[in-house]
């Protein structure tokens, strides 16, 4: 068994722990006894998540005398909606929340997403506690206080900034995760790597194969060093001003690709990531920002673990370039009517530009049609 590892995201009087390990699920009520205002809790997870980890959670949480009650909403990215917020509200309310419970989210991103949400604006927030099961919000969607649901002018628009005030990430949950969605999470864990730290994406083209196949020691690093990547860069930019814009490294592509597919099992988030950034570093080489080379390995690396790299993956009977611009349009990072870009000069050297003009933004995706 490998030990438990504490970060620290260095939010001065928001400041908190992720504390990365195994059997953290079955332990969680020992570690929160510490951070809770009063010993009651409110559990939000998903029918995919709740037979596998609820039941190890609520018993560690009676363990310390912790009050729990549940409410598990559908899996699936279409939960991150409107009905399912107002339904997660109104049953925390007719729990007769305090100011003081918290709310803990105990699943992957969507989950994380919408109960930190909930839990910004119930009684004007409340604390939250995330218990990422995903690789993908283990690895960035748990750290970091975005929460949000989405909306049909696209994803993530509605939401807040809302640090949670304890991330437990258990590399155990990993070991029930499907394979396509730990592959999903794999392309936001190299992604660090891709956008500013070209050793950490070394070390994962030579461990990702082990990776995969499950090695826990290997997990736990990569896990360790993205949130470590994470907070550091929160702790940095809490809002989004500079530099963790670059975490979104392929996500005004994917997005778009995602709007396309209908935010489904068609294209999982992570996949329209690692096509996303394959996009992004192809446009770079276009611009004659990025050496081919990189762009090469970049391909190479994602390909051999298994990640989409183009659109060709994707079934898309009715796209067109206007329609991907339409919807990088409507992304967040767009300021003045033109989308923010990340682009790359390298592996480990991705920066911001709204610098792509209009026509040949055009052309290439065209080109990739
Ligand atoms: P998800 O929450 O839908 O989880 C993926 C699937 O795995 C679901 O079916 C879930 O039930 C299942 N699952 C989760 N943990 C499991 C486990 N241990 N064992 C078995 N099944 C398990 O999706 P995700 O990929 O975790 O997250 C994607 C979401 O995260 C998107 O909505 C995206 O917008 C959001 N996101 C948010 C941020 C942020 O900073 N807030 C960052 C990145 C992504
Ligand atoms: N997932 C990008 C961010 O948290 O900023």
């Amino acid at each position: 068994m490998t030990q438990a590892t504490t970060l620290r995201v260095d939010l001065g009087a928001r400041a908190y722990d992720i504390v990365v390990g195994n059997d953290l699920v079955a332990t969680a009520g020992a570690k929160m006894a510490g951070v809770l205002a009063q010993p009651r809790t409110l559990i939000v997870t998903d029918t995919n998540v709740a037979p596998l980890y609820l039941k190890p959670l609520e018993d560690s949480l009676d363990r310390e005398g912790i009050e729990h009650a549940s409410m598990v909403l559908p899996a699936g990215e279409g939960t991150k909606d409107h009905e399912h917020l107002n339904q997660l509200t109104d049953w925390m309310l007719g729990q007769r929340v305090e100011r003081s419970t918290c709310v803990v989210a105990l699943g992957g991103g969507v989950i994380g997403d919408i109960a930190g949400f909930a839990a910004s604006m119930v009684l004007r927030g409340i604390d939250v506690i995330q218990i990422p099961t995903s690789l993908l919000a283990q690895v960035d969607s748990s750290v970091g206080g975005k929460t949000g649901i989405n909306s049909r002018f696209g994803k993530n628009l509605l939401g807040t900034f809302h640090q949670p005030i304890l991330v437990l990430a258990d590399i155990g949950t990993l070991e029930t995760l499907p394979p396509r969605q730990l592959l999903a999470g794999y392309a936001e864990t190299v992604k660090y790597g891709l956008i500013e730290d070209a050793d950490f994406f070394e070390w994962m083209d030579t461990n990702g194969v082990a990776f995969c196949g499950g090695d826990r020691e290997i997990r736990r690093e990569a896990v360790l060093r993205a949130c470590a990547a994470k907070a550091e860069t929160v702790a940095e930019d809490e809002k989004e001003t500079g530099r963790r814009a670059l975490l979104n490294f392929g996500h005004t592509f994917g997005h778009a690709f995602e709007a396309e597919t209908g935010y489904g099992d068609a294209l999982l988030h992570g996949e329209a990531v690692a096509i996303g950034m394959m996009v992004a570093t192809e446009l770079s080489v276009l611009l004659g920002l990025c050496p081919p080379g990189d762009a090469r390995r970049t391909r190479a690396h994602l390909e051999k673990l298994g990640l989409p790299t183009g659109i060709a993956h994707i079934t898309k009977p009715h796209w067109t370039a206007d329609k991907l611009i339409g919807h990088m349009m409507s992304d967040k990072k767009v300021s003045a009517k033109r989308p923010t870009f990340i682009l790359t000069r390298g592996i480990g050297k991705a920066f911001t530009t709204q610098d792509v003009e209009a026509q040949l933004l055009h052309d290439f995706l065209r080109g990739l049609l």
